[in-house]
C-alpha cells in the first residue's frame, strides 16, 4: 500500500524563480525568505518520498481562457516546463508517475470527480516554483510527479469543500495503490494577493498569519468558507488557497505542524509555507 507521508502547503509566486534564475538567493531581499523553506528541503531529504502529488493552477499557459478545466490531471510519462513567454527555464523535466496517475484518474472519477485526463502537458510556475522550493535545483527530480490542476483563474472556481473532498478521494486512491510508494501532497497558491481591479495590490498578513497557523490545527473555518469569503479575506488570486485544502482534506483530521513560514510581500503577494504529518 502505499503511503501519504506529509502534506505541503506553499506559494507558488513566479517572482520566486525569477530571484532564483537572477542567482538573488542570498540578498537582503530574499534570504529571509527563501531560508524559511531550508526545515522544509532538510524533511524532503530525509524523507525521500517517491512521488510527489502537485496540485496547482495553470496561470493561462497550457489551457488559455478558450478552455478551462475546473480540474484536470496529468497522466503522462514526463511533462516539461512550459514557456511562459521568456523561454522555458532551465529547470529540468518532471518524470510522472503514470502508472499511479492513472489509478487516481479511476478512483477520481468512481467517486464522481471527473477530471480533463491530460497525457500531454506542459506545465508552469504553478508546480515549477513548488518544486524548487521543497528540492531545490538538482539535475534530475528525486520524486516522480502527478499534475491536479484546478481553474482559479476564470470564474465560477470550485468551492472550497469540494477541495476538500477532492483531498479525501485522493488519500483513499493513494491507500489503494498496491506498491509501497511514499507520497507527498503538495498544495500551492496564494497567500493573500489581488493583481487587478480596484484591489490590485491587496494583501492580508494578518489573516495570512492565521491560514499559517491554523490550517494543521484548526481548518474547519477555511473548508467552511465560501469562495466570495475566499476573495474577500484573501483577495482575487489569493482564493488560490482553496488548493491547499486538497492537500489539508487528503492528511488526518489531526495533524502535527512540522514547520510554519511566512514572509510578505513577495512581489505583491503574502508568501509561505506549512508541513503537515499525520500524527
Ligand atoms: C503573482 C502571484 C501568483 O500567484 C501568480 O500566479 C502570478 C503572479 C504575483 O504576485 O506577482
Ligand atoms: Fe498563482
Amino acid at each position: 500500500m502505499a503511503r501519504l507521508i506529509g502534506g505541503i502547503g506553499t506559494s507558488h509566486v513566479p517572482s520566486i524563480a525569477a530571484a532564483l534564475d537572477k542567482g538573488l538567493r542570498n540578498t537582503d531581499e530574499w534570504k529571509p525568505f527563501f531560508d524559511g523553506y531550508i526545515p522544509a528541503q532538510d524533511w524532503a531529504a530525509a524523507a525521500a518520498p517517491d512521488i510527489a502529488v502537485v496540485i496547482f493552477n495553470d496561470h493561462g499557459n497550457a489551457f488559455f481562457l478558450d478552455r478551462v478545466p475546473t480540474l484536470a490531471l496529468g497522466v503522462a510519462e514526463s511533462y516539461d516546463p512550459i514557456d511562459e513567454g521568456w523561454g522555458p527555464r532551465a529547470v529540468p523535466s518532471f518524470q510522472g508517475a503514470a502508472d499511479f496517475a492513472w489509478h487516481l484518474a479511476d478512483q477520481m472519477v468512481a467517486r464522481h470527480f471527473d477530471p480533463l485526463i491530460c497525457r500531454e502537458l506542459q506545465v508552469d510556475h504553478g508546480m515549477q516554483v513548488p518544486m524548487e522550493l521543497i528540492f531545490g535545483r538538482p539535475a534530475a527530480w528525486p520524486v516522480k510527479v502527478v499534475p491536479i490542476l484546478v481553474n482559479t483563474i476564470q470564474y465560477p472556481i470550485p468551492t472550497p469543500q469540494r477541495m476538500w473532498e477532492l483531498g479525501r478521494v485522493l488519500r483513499a486512491a493513494i491507500e489503494s495503490w498496491p506498491t509501497d510508494e511514499k507520497v507527498v501532497v503538495l498544495g500551492t497558491g496564494g497567500l493573500s494577493h489581488q493583481l487587478q481591479g480596484a484591489r490590485a495590490g491587496y494583501i492580508n498578513p494578518a489573516e495570512d498569519r492565521k491560514w499559517i497557523a491554523d490550517i494543521g490545527p484548526n481548518p474547519a473555518r477555511y473548508r467552511d468558507m465560501t469562495r466570495e469569503d475566499y476573495v474577500e479575506v484573501f483577495g482575487s488570486e489569493g482564493a488560490e488557497l482553496i488548493m491547499w485544502l486538497v492537500m489539508r482534506g487528503a492528511m488526518d483530521s489531526q495533524v502535527k505542524t512540522l514547520f510554519r513560514h511566512y514572509f510578505a510581500p513577495a512581489s505583491m503577494t503574502g508568501a509561505g509555507m506549512v508541513l503537515l504529518e499525520n500524527l
